[in-house]
């Protein structure tokens, strides 16, 4: 009998891991009964809507390990896994992941032309998604979205893992598992996906070694797994501080303009009447 004990259960709004632990799935017929390597005994976390989460920790922890568990991968072996239903949930993985096919294909993938059509989406928006992942250009320079070519061997490395960024955005998902996908992207370019992703309304899991990512969260998942010692949870979830609304942005700015004013009209006022002052204060008492 197999001791695959935990369950999976389809909600709206969150993913949810309660008591889960990360097992490496063994090789060998008879251990397939009882779980392989444990990387973390038990995982409670939950991200809800728009609590944007930066998964981290050192190589070989378990980060892709737990994605693989929220994507059901591999067996939930104790506990429960709460996740969105597939369609609204995606995952984009370490190495990106280009089909054969069209230049349309590698956007809009799973989906196939036909049902690219069926669902009424557009070349137009196509254009715009690209757009929003700075791949403006692919088409013009590839002679259109039917060109097939082998993608993996003509786009570079940023490249791909724009065109995996724009399927997300094809695909529209409540949620995303984005595993460390952007380490070829320049930063400035990684920024404004990011900003893209957020506005769009998607609940970001990022798994990633880049700290400059932080500001897109507001919470961080830290793994210490095997490296922690004693009975101390295998992970940290701390809040991180939140970015300013741009309602707070606006009061700030004023604040700061006030501010410039007084240090700079009203501050040299003050002096030149306080030397009046005390000019005159010196002249009546030699009087
Ligand atoms: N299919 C598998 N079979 C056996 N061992 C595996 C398998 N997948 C992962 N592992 C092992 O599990 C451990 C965790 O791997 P994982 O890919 O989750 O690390 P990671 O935290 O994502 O690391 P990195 O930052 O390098 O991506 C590693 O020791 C890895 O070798
Ligand atoms: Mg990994």
């Amino acid at each position: 009998m197999s001791n695959v004990h935990g369950e999976t259960c389809t909600v709206d709004n969150r993913v949810a891991l309660t008591e889960v632990p990360i097992v490496v799935p063994p090789t060998d017929t008879l251990s397939q009964l009882e779980g392989g390597d444990v990387l973390v005994k038990s995982f409670t976390f939950a991200v809800g809507e728009n609590e944007h989460t930066l998964i981290s920790g050192g190589n070989g922890i378990g980060k892709t390990s737990l994605a693989r568990v929220i994507a059901g991968l591999w067996p939930v072996w104790q506990g429960k896994l709460e996740v969105p239903e597939s369609s609204d949930i995606f995952y984009l993985s370490q190495r990106a992941y280009l089909p054969i096919g069209s230049l349309r294909d590698q956007v809009i993938y799973p989906h196939s032309y036909a049902q690219m059509k069926a669902a009424g989406r557009t070349e137009a928006e196509l254009m715009s998604i690209l757009e929003k992942v700075h791949l403006l250009y692919l088409p013009g320079r590839e002679g259109g979205f039917d060109t097939r070519k082998e993608w993996k061997d003509v786009l570079s490395g940023g490249e791909k893992q724009r065109i995996c960024f724009a399927r997300m955005f094809y695909h529209r998902p409540r949620f995303a598992v984005l595993d460390d996908c952007t380490n070829a992207v320049s930063s400035d370019v990684e920024d404004r996906m990011y900003e893209s992703a957020i506005q769009a309304g998607i609940t970001l899991l990022t798994i990633t070694h880049r700290p400059s990512l932080l500001r897109h969260h507001v919470r961080q998942l830290i793994i210490t797994g095997k490296e922690t010692v004693g009975s101390q949870p295998q992970y940290n979830l701390t809040s991180l501080a939140q970015p300013a609304t741009e309602h707070e942005r606006q009061t700030l700015d004023a604040e700061i303009k006030q501010l410039r004013r007084t240090l700079e009209i009203e501050v040299p006022e003050w002096k030149t009447r306080l030397n009046q002052v005390n000019a005159d204060l010196s002249g009546k008492r030699s009087m």
